[in-house]
């Protein structure tokens, strides 16, 4: 392939990645947006392998094909609950990539630079390899986090905030060393920078508290744009340099949606919590229950659901476990078909990954027009007879608004008690993701319908629909 013929495959795939990107952005275009994506890929990897620089076929196949088996059944296999972590996982490799592009760019004998140019390229690469490092081992954190082979309370060393800087300023020194070294004599501060990075990585993330890793996976995914685009400049690939961009300003501005939504600092949480008040850890012996919790039965719940003219649905982490989607798309249906208005409110954080819930209510069919974000419903649960939350714990928490010194303090969250009854699906009382009790549990008007949230639902869903029978035969 000639290459202007690879350059316009670049351009072409670079102008559907940005299509894909805008598709994303909402519910009624994200399939089209990720078949976009999927044909922006196939172009890129298409152009990349036919072009001049590649010369052995029989490597380039050695690496891509049982790369992308692995990747097609990882992809297939994982369930959504889990997808932060593969997300997690995925960021880390973009790091290490980053990170050998940069040392085998470094070891190149005849890149034949010098100069302003070769100055240049050697900045591209010590930055490549920093920022590389940094996602690497921070995604790996990330991933053990939100596995629980790791706690998920911040680490809170003595002094870390100056570890931070010290590290920090001991790469820019060990930078100027570099710059300084002739021919691949710099080899030895940049290993030592990567080996300080990826500490660093580990440190940033390791400080973050388990309710702060949605901005972190988003944080990581913007890092992980950053390295690519860097390994792009060092490689001189124009797509990887775009792709790379749109990735890092994308998840950065994820970042600040997701900062905003959870009314944390955006430069605090990069900065792996400078200037957060410490909070409880959010253990769940310090945060014992305080009250008694009223259990409530199917046949309750059901004659609630009969007399109210206003429900509103609060999904949560546990809908998504339970696979509780698609009963709860039909139970809506027949709510709606009694001429009940049935609305749903999502929290921007509920489940596991931007979206998730979102993306369970679109898979289950559920009309787009009465799933609304927090703000937009918030203000409605004065106004409403029944919320039924099912499986959220944290995004329905009181004491993230009443309780200063909460890990969760000061995130907005769906006010679901100022409704005039609020009925709660979990199977226990266990907490939620951050680790707290909540008090919603021990409300006058709450009731908890404790159990499986499908196996509930099910049950639900067959006495409505048995209701709706009686009432068309009685007809
Ligand atoms: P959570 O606070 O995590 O609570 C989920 C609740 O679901 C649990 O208390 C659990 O209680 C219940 N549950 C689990 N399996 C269930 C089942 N089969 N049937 C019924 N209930 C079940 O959920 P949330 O309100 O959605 O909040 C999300 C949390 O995750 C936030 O703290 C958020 O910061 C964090 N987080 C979010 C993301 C993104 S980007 N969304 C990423 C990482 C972390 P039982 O065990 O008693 O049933």
């Amino acid at each position: 392939m000639t290459n202007s013929l690879v350059t316009v495959a670049y351009i072409a795939a670079s102008a559907l990645f940005i299509l894909s990107l805008a598709g994303l952005s909402h519910q009624e275009t994200a399939r089209k947006g990720n078949i976009y994506g999927i044909l922006g890929m196939v172009i890129a990897l298409g152009a990349t392998a036919l072009s001049a620089e590649v010369t052995s076929y029989s490597t380039l196949a050695a690496v891509v094909i049982p790369g992308g088996i692995i990747g097609a059944i990882v992809a297939s296999r994982v369930a959504m609950t889990s997808m932060p972590e593969l997300v997690a996982i995925l960021h880390s490799f973009v790091g290490l990539a980053a990170v050998l592009v940069g040392i085998a760019n470094y070891l190149q004998p005849e890149s034949g630079l010098s100069g302003a140019e070769e100055a240049i390229h050697h900045i591209e690469i010590y930055l490549g390899v920093f920022i590389g490092a940094i996602t690497f081992t921070g995604s790996i954190v990330a991933f053990a986090k939100l596995r629980a082979i790791i706690g998920s309370k911040p680490l809170m060393l003595p002094a870390r905030h100056f570890l931070n800087i010290g590290m920090l300023v001991g790469s820019v020194i060990l930078g100027t060393q570099f710059m300084g070294a002739a021919s691949t004599s710099g080899l030895q501060p940049l290993l030592i920078m990567t080996a300080i990075a990826s500490l660093l990585g580990i440190h940033l993330v390791a400080a973050i508290g388990g309710a702060d890793m949605p901005v972190v996976i988003s944080m990581l995914n913007s890092y992980s744009g950053w390295a690519a685009a860097a390994a792009g400049f060092m490689l001189g690939n124009d797509l990887l340099i775009i792709t790379g961009a749109l990735v890092g300003s994308s998840g950065a501005i994820l970042s600040y949606i997701m900062c905003k939504a959870m009314n944390r600092g955006f430069l605090s949480v990069i900065l792996g919590g400078f200037g957060a008040a410490p909070k409880s850890g959010g253990s769940k012996s310090a945060d014992a229950p305080v009250g008694e919790a009223t259990s409530t039965t199917i046949e309750d719940t059901v004659e609630l659901l009969k007399n109210a003219k206003n429900v509103i649905i609060a999904p949560g982490y546990g809908m998504a476990v339970a696979q509780a989607q698609h009963p709860v798309a039909q139970i809506t249906k027949i709510l709606r078909d009694r001429g009940t208005n049935v609305r749903f409110g999502i929290h921007p954080v509920a489940g596991r990954l931007p979206g998730h819930m979102n993306v369970l209510l679109a898979e289950a069919n559920v009309p787009y027009d009465i799933v609304l974000e927090m703000d937009e419903i918030n203000e409605d649960f004065t106004e409403t007879d029944l919320v039924l939350v099912i499986g959220a714990n944290d995004t329905v928490n009181p004491s993230a608004l009443t309780d200063p010194e909460s890990p969760i303090a000061g995130m907005p969250v769906l006010e679901v008690w100022n409704a005039k009854n609020v009925v709660v699906m979990k199977r226990g009382m266990s907490s939620g993701y951050a680790g707290v009790d909540n008090p919603l549990f021990y409300n006058d008007n709450t009731e908890m319908l404790f159990g499986d949230a499908r196996q509930n639902v099910d049950a639900i869903l067959g006495q409505l629909a048995a209701l709706n029978t009686k009432t068309a035969v009685a007809a």
